[in-house]
């Protein structure tokens, strides 16, 4: 019985989010949500990691998130043995929203450097400015490079039931999040919060 409940609760989120097809996993919360998406990264980019580890790669796996994202991220990095040299924190703006330019800039000067982007973080509602990182311009840069986009819309993805704010969701109006690849979401955690 859980299952169908399950299943039935994680197509309805998908579906608010313009995800008409994918999958989804229930977790215990944010942190294990965004390292399931670089775990996803990972996977889609060096299937063979998951047999012979990361060091058959070759070389280092670079994460890129902005300087105001959740510390998750460097944890899951940790968690999945990338090391915590490899996570890029780009520059934020005065609202505290990540600059594509300067994700543009520091993925490039990683490839000089000789080691691989495989994985993006846009945070939408940042933990303590409440930024959302534009989307439709990050994924643009993924897509160049050819790099997993995933959001971290672990505080501001319950935006996307208020008719008022899922706006800030939204890469263009028919798309959504449809544009990054996977996302978290911690249904709870908005709603909870003090507003106006
Ligand atoms: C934006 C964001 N991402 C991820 C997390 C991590 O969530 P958790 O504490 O459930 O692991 C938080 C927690 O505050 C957060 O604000």
């Amino acid at each position: 019985m859980f299952i169908v409940v399950e299943r039935a609760v994680l197509a309805y989120v998908r579906s608010k989010f313009g995800f008409l097809v994918g999958d989804g996993i229930m977790a215990p919360g944010g942190s294990i949500s965004n390292m399931y998406g670089m775990m996803l990264a990972r996977h889609k980019m060096f299937p063979g990691a998951k047999t012979g580890g990361v060091a058959s790669v070759g070389r280092p796996l670079v994460a890129f998130t902005s300087k105001e994202s959740h510390y998750s991220i460097a944890k899951g990095a940790n968690w999945l043995g990338l090391g915590l040299d490899n996570v890029v924190c780009v520059e934020t703006d005065d609202r505290g929203r990540m600059v594509p330019a300067e994700l543009e800039r520091a993925m490039t000067e990683c490839k000089a450097a000789g080691q691989i982007p495989f994985f993006v973080n846009a945070t939408a509602g940042s933990t303590v400015m409440g930024a959302f990182d534009p989307i439709d311009e990050l994924a643009a840069v993924c897509a160049r490079h050819g790099v997993w986009l995933h959001v971290d819309a672990c505080w501001g993805g319950s935006f996307i039931m208020s008719e008022k704010h899922k706006h800030h969701l939204k890469a263009r109006p028919d798309l959504k999040l449809q544009q990054c690849l996977s996302f978290s979401n911690l249904p709870f955690r908005a709603p909870s919060s003090p507003t106006r």
